[in-house]
């Protein structure tokens, strides 16, 4: 069976509350942990550094006109970093950021509570921004362009709209699909920039980091062992040093070795590539059920349990970046290389 692996944000505001009121205390630090671990400013952000430079220039010029940032546009895949740097931004300006994501944007009044409730030069930050619905997406056309709320106020012959003044404020979307955004929201971002995934000299440096962090030794072979398995992604990289340091703590190993690091990686079958079971049963199924392609996502998603956009969005930018799969007119297909490492 296949180890579910979504994506961390939930369909629905109803779906969300649910699994808030679930969620167990292991959960609870684990997600304390994530809080802790971010950066907090734009100097501790480990690598990115064309996009950092676009930003630092982006700071200095909003504050000597002390205005607020332009709209950003943030997209990439899930774990490097997106919700981090809105909330440096905010920092280094001085601001208040406001979270939410785009599901949860359901009503119009989800979306004009939010903007009505800003303060000067605050920043909003939408998440999976691809996903929101056409009122909320018209609403914030003119919210971002003049800085103003239309409502509309009563039904049919006589609804009016009423035009509101919001404060000057920046909106950040965040999103791994950058395709699926509208062109006249992706217009109106002042700067659209693409984040990618880490090379494995800044996956040892970011592991170091929380080791530190966390007060548990590692060895500098230690952390080139988890980079090299953690996907280019940061929060892959901060999830597999926690379980190898419990692994340690268990053994009794201190510092961290790269030897005691194999061991703990092996046990959560994470491979020398770092594709988990998921990702190899994806591409056998892929081989073995539809001769190594082309073949449909939804033909795929079928055969192995998984949703469509669970595959789209967290499974295939790796392998695509890593040159395991090509997506072609007619659909995915196997390269050679991923036969050779599955050893088929
Ligand atoms: N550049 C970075 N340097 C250090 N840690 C990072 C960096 N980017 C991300 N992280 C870590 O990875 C985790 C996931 O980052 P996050 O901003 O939530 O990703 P995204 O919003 O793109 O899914 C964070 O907890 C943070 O600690
Ligand atoms: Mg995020």
């Amino acid at each position: 069976m296949p180890i579910k692996r979504s994506l961390d944000q939930s369909n629905s505001p109803a779906a969300a509350k649910k699994t808030k009121s679930l969620v167990n205390s292991e959960q609870q630090k684990g997600e304390n942990l994530e809080e802790s671990l971010r950066p907090n400013s734009l100097a501790e952000y480990i690598g990115q550094s064309s996009l950092k430079q676009v930003l630092e220039v982006a700071i200095a010029a909003a504050k000597g006109r002390e205005e607020p940032l332009d709209h950003l546009l943030l997209y990439g895949p899930p774990g490097l970093g997106k919700t981090t740097l809105s909330l440096i931004l905010a920092s280094q300006m001085g601001v208040n950021c406001r979270i939410t994501t785009a599901p949860a944007l359901e009503r119009p009044r989800d979306i004009t509570g939010l903007l009505l409730n800003l303060q000067p030069g605050d920043i909003l930050f939408i998440d999976e921004i691809h996903r929101l619905n056409r009122v909320a997406e018209e609403l914030l056309y003119p919210a971002m362009e003049d800085y103003r709320l239309d409502i509309t106020i009563g039904k049919g012959q006589g609804a009016r709209i009423r035009s509101l003044n919001l404060p000057k404020f920046t909106l950040v979307g965040a999103t791994t699909k950058v395709g699926s955004l509208s062109s006249p929201l992706r217009d109106r971002f002042g700067l659209i920039q693409r984040l990618n995934y880490y090379e494995v000299p800044e996956l040892i440096e970011i592991i170091e980091r929380t080791a530190k962090l966390l007060q548990t030794p590692i060895t500098n072979s230690a952390a080139y062992t988890v980079a090299l398995r953690s996907r280019g992604t940061p929060r892959i990289a901060n999830r597999l040093f926690k379980r190898v340091r419990d692994y340690a703590q268990v053994e009794q190993v201190n510092p961290i070795s790269a030897e005691l690091a194999i061991k703990a990686l092996d046990i959560l079958n994470i491979d020398p590539k770092g594709l988990d079971q998921s990702d190899r049963l994806f591409l056998q199924t892929i081989i073995e059920q539809f001769q190594g392609g082309p073949v449909g996502l939804e033909a795929v998603a079928a055969a192995t349990g998984e949703d469509t956009k669970t595959i789209e969005e967290v499974y295939e930018p790796y392998l695509l970046k890593i040159g395991y799969i090509n997506r072609t007119p007619r659909g995915r297909i196997v390269t050679k290389a991923a036969y050779t490492h599955l050893g088929i």
